[in-house]
Protein backbone atom coordinates (compact mmCIF):
# COMPACT_ATOMS: atom_id res chain seq x y z
CA UNK A 1 0.00 0.00 0.00
CA UNK A 2 1.11 3.58 -0.69
CA UNK A 3 0.87 5.74 2.57
CA UNK A 4 -0.28 9.22 2.41
CA UNK A 5 -1.33 11.60 0.05
CA UNK A 6 -1.05 10.41 -4.09
CA UNK A 7 1.78 12.88 -6.00
CA UNK A 8 -0.02 15.92 -8.05
CA UNK A 9 1.05 16.07 -11.67
CA UNK A 10 3.40 18.63 -12.58
CA UNK A 11 2.31 21.47 -14.31
CA UNK A 12 -0.70 21.85 -13.19
CA UNK A 13 -0.47 23.78 -10.26
CA UNK A 14 -0.87 20.60 -8.20
CA UNK A 15 -4.25 20.53 -8.76
CA UNK A 16 -4.99 17.47 -10.75
CA UNK A 17 -3.61 14.03 -9.89
CA UNK A 18 -0.80 12.24 -11.48
CA UNK A 19 -1.61 9.08 -10.34
CA UNK A 20 -4.45 7.50 -12.68
CA UNK A 21 -6.10 3.97 -12.05
CA UNK A 22 -8.74 4.98 -14.44
CA UNK A 23 -6.05 5.05 -17.04
CA UNK A 24 -6.45 1.35 -16.88
CA UNK A 25 -10.28 1.37 -17.27
CA UNK A 26 -10.11 3.30 -20.91
CA UNK A 27 -10.99 0.71 -23.12
CA UNK A 28 -12.26 -3.14 -23.36
CA UNK A 29 -8.93 -4.63 -24.19
CA UNK A 30 -7.25 -2.41 -21.52
CA UNK A 31 -9.63 -3.48 -18.69
CA UNK A 32 -9.20 -7.22 -20.29
CA UNK A 33 -5.17 -7.30 -19.79
CA UNK A 34 -6.35 -5.95 -16.08
CA UNK A 35 -8.64 -7.97 -15.27
CA UNK A 36 -7.52 -10.25 -11.93
CA UNK A 37 -10.94 -13.10 -12.27
CA UNK A 38 -11.67 -14.83 -15.25
CA UNK A 39 -14.58 -17.39 -15.26
CA UNK A 40 -14.36 -20.80 -17.50
CA UNK A 41 -16.62 -23.24 -17.75
CA UNK A 42 -14.14 -25.81 -16.31
CA UNK A 43 -14.32 -24.79 -12.77
CA UNK A 44 -18.85 -24.48 -12.76
CA UNK A 45 -20.64 -27.54 -11.94
CA UNK A 46 -24.26 -27.58 -12.64
CA UNK A 47 -26.95 -29.43 -9.85
CA UNK A 48 -29.41 -31.13 -11.74
CA UNK A 49 -32.79 -33.10 -10.20
CA UNK A 50 -34.42 -36.09 -12.07
CA UNK A 51 -37.28 -37.73 -10.79
CA UNK A 52 -38.46 -41.29 -10.90
CA UNK A 53 -41.04 -42.24 -13.39
CA UNK A 54 -41.16 -38.64 -14.79
CA UNK A 55 -42.33 -38.86 -18.46
CA UNK A 56 -41.97 -35.38 -19.28
CA UNK A 57 -39.97 -33.16 -17.80
CA UNK A 58 -41.60 -31.05 -14.72
CA UNK A 59 -40.84 -27.15 -14.12
CA UNK A 60 -39.64 -25.72 -10.81
CA UNK A 61 -41.87 -22.89 -10.84
CA UNK A 62 -39.64 -21.23 -8.33
CA UNK A 63 -36.41 -21.48 -10.57
CA UNK A 64 -37.90 -20.65 -13.99
CA UNK A 65 -35.70 -22.35 -16.30
CA UNK A 66 -34.44 -25.24 -13.76
CA UNK A 67 -36.82 -28.50 -14.61
CA UNK A 68 -37.07 -32.19 -12.58
CA UNK A 69 -35.41 -33.99 -15.27
CA UNK A 70 -36.81 -37.56 -16.74
CA UNK A 71 -33.83 -39.95 -17.13
CA UNK A 72 -33.63 -39.46 -20.57
CA UNK A 73 -33.61 -35.19 -20.06
CA UNK A 74 -31.12 -35.76 -17.69
CA UNK A 75 -28.45 -37.77 -20.29
CA UNK A 76 -29.66 -35.54 -22.49
CA UNK A 77 -28.34 -32.41 -19.89
CA UNK A 78 -25.14 -34.31 -19.26
CA UNK A 79 -24.45 -34.53 -22.65
CA UNK A 80 -25.02 -31.05 -23.12
CA UNK A 81 -22.75 -30.34 -19.85
CA UNK A 82 -19.64 -32.33 -20.98
CA UNK A 83 -20.15 -30.99 -25.00
CA UNK A 84 -19.90 -27.49 -23.06
CA UNK A 85 -16.70 -28.36 -21.35
CA UNK A 86 -18.41 -27.81 -17.84
CA UNK A 87 -16.24 -29.13 -14.87
CA UNK A 88 -18.77 -31.56 -13.85
CA UNK A 89 -22.66 -32.39 -12.65
CA UNK A 90 -24.08 -32.81 -9.48
CA UNK A 91 -26.80 -35.35 -9.32
CA UNK A 92 -30.15 -34.99 -6.69
CA UNK A 93 -32.68 -37.75 -7.14
CA UNK A 94 -36.07 -36.94 -6.50
CA UNK A 95 -37.68 -40.60 -5.64
CA UNK A 96 -41.61 -41.54 -5.71
CA UNK A 97 -41.79 -42.53 -2.58
CA UNK A 98 -40.23 -42.05 0.95
CA UNK A 99 -40.00 -43.94 4.02
CA UNK A 100 -38.42 -43.13 7.79
CA UNK A 101 -34.63 -44.38 7.13
CA UNK A 102 -34.82 -43.11 3.38
CA UNK A 103 -34.53 -46.67 2.19
CA UNK A 104 -34.39 -45.21 -1.49
CA UNK A 105 -31.26 -43.66 -0.54
CA UNK A 106 -29.19 -47.09 -0.66
CA UNK A 107 -31.79 -48.96 -2.91
CA UNK A 108 -29.15 -49.99 -6.45
CA UNK A 109 -32.08 -49.31 -8.02
CA UNK A 110 -33.35 -46.27 -6.85
CA UNK A 111 -33.62 -43.31 -9.24
CA UNK A 112 -30.52 -41.45 -7.78
CA UNK A 113 -27.85 -44.56 -8.33
CA UNK A 114 -30.02 -45.44 -11.48
CA UNK A 115 -29.60 -41.87 -12.96
CA UNK A 116 -25.69 -41.47 -12.09
CA UNK A 117 -25.43 -45.30 -14.38
CA UNK A 118 -27.23 -43.00 -16.90
CA UNK A 119 -25.00 -40.09 -16.89
CA UNK A 120 -21.87 -42.05 -16.25
CA UNK A 121 -23.13 -44.25 -19.97
CA UNK A 122 -23.43 -41.21 -21.20
CA UNK A 123 -20.12 -39.00 -20.49
CA UNK A 124 -17.87 -41.11 -18.88
CA UNK A 125 -15.24 -39.39 -17.65
CA UNK A 126 -15.26 -36.35 -20.01
CA UNK A 127 -17.64 -34.69 -16.82
CA UNK A 128 -16.67 -35.46 -13.12
CA UNK A 129 -19.86 -36.86 -12.18
CA UNK A 130 -21.10 -35.98 -8.78
CA UNK A 131 -24.24 -37.00 -6.45
CA UNK A 132 -25.11 -35.54 -3.36
CA UNK A 133 -25.01 -37.79 -0.46
CA UNK A 134 -27.72 -37.37 2.19
CA UNK A 135 -30.69 -38.62 3.26
CA UNK A 136 -33.15 -35.68 3.15
CA UNK A 137 -34.64 -36.58 -0.32
CA UNK A 138 -35.32 -40.28 0.83
CA UNK A 139 -36.89 -39.61 4.09
CA UNK A 140 -40.87 -38.90 4.98
CA UNK A 141 -39.92 -36.84 7.53
CA UNK A 142 -37.60 -34.97 5.25
CA UNK A 143 -34.04 -34.62 7.65
CA UNK A 144 -31.22 -35.37 6.72
CA UNK A 145 -30.60 -38.57 8.99
CA UNK A 146 -32.42 -41.25 10.62
CA UNK A 147 -34.48 -40.35 13.74
CA UNK A 148 -34.15 -41.43 17.01
CA UNK A 149 -37.48 -42.66 18.84
CA UNK A 150 -38.09 -39.04 20.10
CA UNK A 151 -37.41 -37.49 17.00
CA UNK A 152 -34.21 -36.05 16.89
CA UNK A 153 -31.92 -36.42 14.60
CA UNK A 154 -29.41 -39.06 15.20
CA UNK A 155 -26.40 -38.61 14.11
CA UNK A 156 -24.10 -42.18 14.52
CA UNK A 157 -27.11 -43.88 13.43
CA UNK A 158 -27.09 -41.76 9.89
CA UNK A 159 -22.90 -42.32 9.79
CA UNK A 160 -24.30 -46.11 8.55
CA UNK A 161 -26.50 -45.19 6.25
CA UNK A 162 -24.53 -42.49 4.75
CA UNK A 163 -21.28 -45.01 4.37
CA UNK A 164 -23.76 -47.54 2.92
CA UNK A 165 -25.01 -44.77 0.40
CA UNK A 166 -21.92 -43.95 -0.60
CA UNK A 167 -20.89 -47.49 -1.96
CA UNK A 168 -24.50 -48.03 -3.54
CA UNK A 169 -23.67 -44.53 -5.46
CA UNK A 170 -19.59 -45.50 -5.91
CA UNK A 171 -20.70 -48.76 -7.63
CA UNK A 172 -23.11 -46.77 -9.72
CA UNK A 173 -19.96 -45.51 -11.23
CA UNK A 174 -20.04 -41.97 -9.72
CA UNK A 175 -16.64 -39.69 -9.32
CA UNK A 176 -17.54 -37.80 -6.45
CA UNK A 177 -20.10 -38.17 -3.53
CA UNK A 178 -21.20 -34.39 -1.78
CA UNK A 179 -22.27 -35.45 2.01
CA UNK A 180 -24.34 -32.56 2.36
CA UNK A 181 -26.16 -33.23 6.00
CA UNK A 182 -23.91 -32.01 8.09
CA UNK A 183 -23.39 -34.74 10.76
CA UNK A 184 -20.37 -34.79 12.20
CA UNK A 185 -17.93 -37.59 10.87
CA UNK A 186 -20.09 -38.16 7.99
CA UNK A 187 -16.32 -37.85 5.86
CA UNK A 188 -14.50 -40.55 7.68
CA UNK A 189 -17.58 -42.52 7.87
CA UNK A 190 -18.25 -42.37 4.14
CA UNK A 191 -14.12 -42.05 3.14
CA UNK A 192 -13.62 -45.59 5.52
CA UNK A 193 -16.96 -47.23 3.84
CA UNK A 194 -15.73 -46.35 0.21
CA UNK A 195 -12.20 -47.33 0.76
CA UNK A 196 -13.41 -50.89 2.43
CA UNK A 197 -15.39 -51.79 -0.57
CA UNK A 198 -12.46 -50.76 -3.10
CA UNK A 199 -13.72 -47.28 -3.85
CA UNK A 200 -10.30 -45.72 -3.19
CA UNK A 201 -10.55 -43.46 -6.21
CA UNK A 202 -14.11 -41.72 -5.52
CA UNK A 203 -13.93 -38.37 -4.33
CA UNK A 204 -15.50 -36.29 -1.40
CA UNK A 205 -17.05 -33.12 -1.97
CA UNK A 206 -17.60 -32.32 1.63
CA UNK A 207 -20.02 -29.65 2.42
CA UNK A 208 -18.24 -28.19 5.17
CA UNK A 209 -19.87 -24.96 6.21
CA UNK A 210 -23.24 -25.58 5.02
CA UNK A 211 -25.68 -23.03 7.05
CA UNK A 212 -29.05 -23.34 7.96
CA UNK A 213 -30.40 -21.07 5.34
CA UNK A 214 -33.68 -19.31 4.09
CA UNK A 215 -31.69 -19.34 0.85
CA UNK A 216 -32.77 -23.36 0.05
CA UNK A 217 -36.20 -22.50 -0.14
CA UNK A 218 -36.93 -23.17 -3.96
CA UNK A 219 -35.03 -25.89 -3.31
CA UNK A 220 -36.74 -27.74 -1.29
CA UNK A 221 -39.78 -27.52 -4.07
CA UNK A 222 -37.43 -28.54 -6.90
CA UNK A 223 -36.85 -31.90 -4.47
CA UNK A 224 -40.17 -32.22 -2.94
CA UNK A 225 -39.18 -32.09 0.25
CA UNK A 226 -41.77 -33.56 3.37
CA UNK A 227 -39.24 -31.20 5.79
CA UNK A 228 -41.76 -29.27 8.48
CA UNK A 229 -39.54 -27.29 10.92
CA UNK A 230 -35.75 -26.83 10.36
CA UNK A 231 -32.26 -27.94 10.30
CA UNK A 232 -30.92 -25.83 12.87
CA UNK A 233 -29.72 -28.97 14.66
CA UNK A 234 -27.25 -30.16 12.14
CA UNK A 235 -26.65 -26.95 10.02
CA UNK A 236 -24.97 -24.30 11.17
CA UNK A 237 -25.92 -20.77 12.08
CA UNK A 238 -25.54 -17.80 10.43
CA UNK A 239 -23.81 -15.81 12.58
CA UNK A 240 -20.93 -17.81 13.06
CA UNK A 241 -17.68 -17.50 11.29
CA UNK A 242 -14.97 -19.59 13.78
CA UNK A 243 -17.06 -22.56 13.84
CA UNK A 244 -17.03 -22.92 9.94
CA UNK A 245 -13.39 -23.19 9.73
CA UNK A 246 -13.70 -25.70 12.46
CA UNK A 247 -15.90 -27.64 10.53
CA UNK A 248 -13.08 -27.22 7.45
CA UNK A 249 -10.76 -28.63 9.34
CA UNK A 250 -12.50 -31.28 10.84
CA UNK A 251 -13.68 -32.34 7.31
CA UNK A 252 -9.94 -31.79 5.96
CA UNK A 253 -8.65 -34.09 8.35
CA UNK A 254 -11.10 -36.39 7.59
CA UNK A 255 -10.09 -36.53 4.28
CA UNK A 256 -12.30 -34.57 2.34
CA UNK A 257 -10.57 -33.83 -1.30
CA UNK A 258 -12.87 -30.65 -2.09
CA UNK A 259 -14.45 -29.04 0.46
CA UNK A 260 -17.74 -26.45 0.22
CA UNK A 261 -19.11 -23.06 1.56
CA UNK A 262 -22.65 -22.53 1.20
CA UNK A 263 -24.77 -20.76 0.17
CA UNK A 264 -21.93 -18.39 -1.52
CA UNK A 265 -23.26 -15.06 -2.21
CA UNK A 266 -24.33 -14.07 1.34
CA UNK A 267 -21.06 -16.39 2.91
CA UNK A 268 -18.55 -14.77 0.81
CA UNK A 269 -16.51 -14.09 3.84
CA UNK A 270 -16.36 -17.43 4.61
CA UNK A 271 -15.26 -18.28 1.04
CA UNK A 272 -12.27 -16.29 1.24
CA UNK A 273 -10.86 -17.09 4.50
CA UNK A 274 -11.68 -21.04 4.04
CA UNK A 275 -9.54 -20.45 0.52
CA UNK A 276 -7.07 -18.64 2.74
CA UNK A 277 -6.37 -21.32 5.28
CA UNK A 278 -6.81 -24.52 3.32
CA UNK A 279 -4.91 -26.23 1.00
CA UNK A 280 -7.62 -28.49 -0.53
CA UNK A 281 -9.32 -26.91 -3.61
CA UNK A 282 -12.56 -24.80 -2.38
CA UNK A 283 -15.91 -24.72 -3.84
CA UNK A 284 -18.61 -22.68 -3.03
CA UNK A 285 -22.60 -23.55 -3.78
CA UNK A 286 -24.77 -20.49 -4.98
CA UNK A 287 -27.73 -22.39 -4.18
CA UNK A 288 -31.33 -22.34 -5.03
CA UNK A 289 -32.55 -19.13 -3.80
CA UNK A 290 -29.75 -17.02 -4.81
CA UNK A 291 -30.97 -18.12 -8.17
CA UNK A 292 -34.53 -17.19 -7.52
CA UNK A 293 -33.64 -13.98 -6.18
CA UNK A 294 -31.54 -12.75 -9.52
CA UNK A 295 -34.71 -14.54 -11.82
CA UNK A 296 -37.70 -13.04 -9.97
CA UNK A 297 -35.87 -8.96 -9.97
CA UNK A 298 -35.25 -9.91 -13.67
CA UNK A 299 -38.17 -11.11 -14.39
CA UNK A 300 -39.60 -7.82 -13.30
CA UNK A 301 -37.36 -5.87 -15.04
CA UNK A 302 -35.64 -4.58 -12.31
CA UNK A 303 -32.06 -5.79 -12.69
CA UNK A 304 -30.22 -6.69 -15.89
CA UNK A 305 -30.25 -10.57 -15.52
CA UNK A 306 -27.66 -11.13 -17.64
CA UNK A 307 -24.67 -8.89 -16.42
CA UNK A 308 -26.09 -9.55 -12.52
CA UNK A 309 -25.29 -13.21 -12.98
CA UNK A 310 -22.38 -12.77 -14.30
CA UNK A 311 -21.45 -10.32 -11.27
CA UNK A 312 -22.61 -13.28 -8.85
CA UNK A 313 -19.91 -15.70 -10.52
CA UNK A 314 -17.28 -13.04 -10.48
CA UNK A 315 -17.46 -12.47 -7.37
CA UNK A 316 -17.94 -15.85 -6.12
CA UNK A 317 -14.51 -16.46 -7.86
CA UNK A 318 -12.73 -13.15 -6.92
CA UNK A 319 -13.61 -14.16 -3.27
CA UNK A 320 -11.42 -17.34 -3.84
CA UNK A 321 -13.80 -20.41 -4.72
CA UNK A 322 -11.86 -22.47 -7.21
CA UNK A 323 -15.17 -24.34 -8.10
CA UNK A 324 -18.36 -23.15 -8.12
CA UNK A 325 -22.22 -24.93 -8.21
CA UNK A 326 -24.77 -22.86 -9.99
CA UNK A 327 -27.75 -23.94 -11.48
CA UNK A 328 -26.86 -21.10 -14.85
CA UNK A 329 -23.81 -23.30 -15.35
CA UNK A 330 -24.68 -24.44 -19.09
CA UNK A 331 -26.07 -21.26 -19.75
CA UNK A 332 -22.79 -19.05 -18.39
CA UNK A 333 -20.81 -21.91 -20.31
CA UNK A 334 -22.49 -21.17 -23.60
CA UNK A 335 -21.77 -17.35 -23.12
CA UNK A 336 -18.30 -17.74 -22.22
CA UNK A 337 -17.52 -19.53 -25.66
CA UNK A 338 -18.62 -17.31 -27.95
CA UNK A 339 -16.63 -14.41 -26.37
C1 LIG B 1 -29.48 -31.49 1.18
C2 LIG B 1 -29.24 -30.34 0.28
C3 LIG B 1 -29.94 -29.13 0.25
C4 LIG B 1 -29.37 -28.37 -0.77
C5 LIG B 1 -28.36 -29.13 -1.35
N1 LIG B 1 -28.29 -30.35 -0.67
C6 LIG B 1 -31.11 -28.71 1.02
C7 LIG B 1 -31.01 -28.45 2.46
O1 LIG B 1 -29.96 -28.56 3.08
O2 LIG B 1 -32.04 -28.12 3.03
C8 LIG B 1 -29.79 -26.98 -1.16
C9 LIG B 1 -29.31 -26.52 -2.50
C10 LIG B 1 -30.00 -25.32 -3.01
O3 LIG B 1 -30.76 -24.62 -2.30
O4 LIG B 1 -29.79 -25.01 -4.20
N2 LIG B 1 -29.59 -32.70 0.47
Amino acid sequence: MTGGRAPLGAGTGGAFPAVRPRRLRTTPAMRRLVAETRLHPSELVLPVFVKEGAAEPIPVSSMPGVVQHTRDGLRRAAAEAAELGLGGIMVFGVPLHRDATGSGATDPDGILAVAVRDVVAEVGDDLVVMADLCLDEFTDHGHCGVLTPDGRVDNDATLVRYARMGTVLAEAGVHMVGPSGMMDGQVAAVRAGLDAAGHVDVGILAYAAKYASGFYGPFREAVESALEGDRRTYQQDPANAREALREVSLDVAEGADLIMVKPAMAYLDLVARVSADVEVPVAAYQVSGEYAMVEAAAAKGWIDRDRVVMETLTSIRRAGAAIVLTYWAAEVAGWLGRR
